[in-house]
């Protein structure tokens, strides 16, 4: 999203979030990180490491394209039909959830409000309206297959996740198997050359690119690119016991903070893109659709 904000002009986006993002910033420079074990705030459900109890969405239930609020309302931190859910509340819940900063959160839930013709102060909404095409969903996602394959975009894909989560190089010092960006940029450039060539109805903007970037950039912030967790939250949209922000800093994941990452995944990735047709061009690779991966496509 951050990247979005400097490239695109987003009217109602005026100054002042930026202000604040840069004081909460440099707040953070200036403070200790939160404990291991204390990052979501004491009375908050997921203290400690305990959320509520996971239940699958019923069929009357509304979710959506995003893995993260799906999760919310799979642990009743929202609504467990994921219907009638107020812009604000959700700012509120992501930012003790998941630790991004508050300034962060006002700005989704905001550009959210815009995009659907809601008000931000007085409307609700159920998470299904999220899915609006080429509103903040797009073609080309890490967890779901284009909209001209999938219809229901709250529908993930095991296939995609699998694919992403194998390719893992990295390792912390404790052994956790890791994401990189380089992981990530290798994934997704081959989607987006994949997608390109197989979805007629593809559409991409710079502006989706970006949003995607931002997307996959919390993979590594917020999750802080660890497979094991990963696993849990993208295909069953669940928060694993125990699990908490991989952001420590008291003021939480800030724009500016957040910019980096998404800028480095959203580099990576037109690289990998760029070599990719290239060698596609040049013969040397064959674009095909396998029925159940297109990602099999572009390798
Ligand atoms: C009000 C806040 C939010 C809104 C409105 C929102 C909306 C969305 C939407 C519409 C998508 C689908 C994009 C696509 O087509 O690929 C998405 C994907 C995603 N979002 Fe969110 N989201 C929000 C907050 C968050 C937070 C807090 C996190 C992380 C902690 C997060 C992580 C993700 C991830 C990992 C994806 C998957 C990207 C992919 O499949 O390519 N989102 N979000
Ligand atoms: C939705 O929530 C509002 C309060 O935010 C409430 O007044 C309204 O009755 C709810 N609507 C439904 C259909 O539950
Ligand atoms: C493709 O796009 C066209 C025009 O927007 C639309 O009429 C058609 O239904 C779409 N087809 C699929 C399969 O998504
Ligand atoms: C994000 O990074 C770019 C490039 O470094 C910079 O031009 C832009 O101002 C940054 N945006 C924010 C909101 O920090
Ligand atoms: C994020 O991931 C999706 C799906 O792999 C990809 O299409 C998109 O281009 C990615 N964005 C970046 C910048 O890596």
């Amino acid at each position: 999203m951050p990247g979005v904000l400097t490239k695109i002009s987003v009217p109602f986006v005026d100054l002042s979030i930026f202000t604040w993002d840069f004081f909460l910033a440099l707040l953070n420079l200036f403070s200790r990180k939160r404990k291991v074990g204390h990052v979501t705030p004491e009375g908050h459900p997921g203290y400690r490491g305990h959320w509520p109890e996971w239940k699958a969405a019923r069929p009357e239930d509304s979710r959506c394209s995003c893995p993260a609020l799906n999760a919310m309302a799979n642990h009743g931190i929202i609504a467990r039909s994921g219907k009638n859910i107020s812009f604000i509340e959700m700012n509120h819940q992501i930012r003790a959830t998941y630790n991004f900063a508050a300034s962060f959160c006002s700005f989704v839930p905001h550009f959210a409000a815009r995009m659907l013709d809601k008000s931000y102060n007085k409307d609700n909404f159920d998470l299904h309206d999220l899915d609006k095409h080429n509103g903040i969903e797009h073609d080309n996602s890490i967890t779901r297959r284009d909209l001209h394959f999938q219809p229901d975009q709250w529908i993930k894909h095991q296939p995609f996740i699998d694919e992403l989560l194998d390719s893992a190089s990295g390792k912390d010092k404790d052994g956790h198997t890791l994401l990189t960006v380089e992981d990530i940029a290798k994934f997704a450039g081959r989607r987006r050359l994949q997608a390109k060539t197989h979805n007629p109805n593809y559409t991409r903007s710079l502006f989706h690119d970006v949003f995607g970037s931002s997307n996959n950039a919390t993979l590594l912030t917020i999750f802080g690119g660890r497979v094991d967790d990963l696993r849990t939250i993208l295909h069953e949209e669940r928060l694993p016991e125990g699990w908490e922000s991989r952001i420590r800093k008291p003021h939480g994941l800030t724009i500016a903070a957040f910019n980096a990452s998404v800028l480095a995944v959203e580099r990576g990735t037109r690289r990998v893109e760029a070599e990719l047709r290239k060698k596609h061009k040049e013969g040397g690779t064959k674009i095909e659709v396998d029925h159940h991966d297109e990602l099999a496509a572009a390798k």
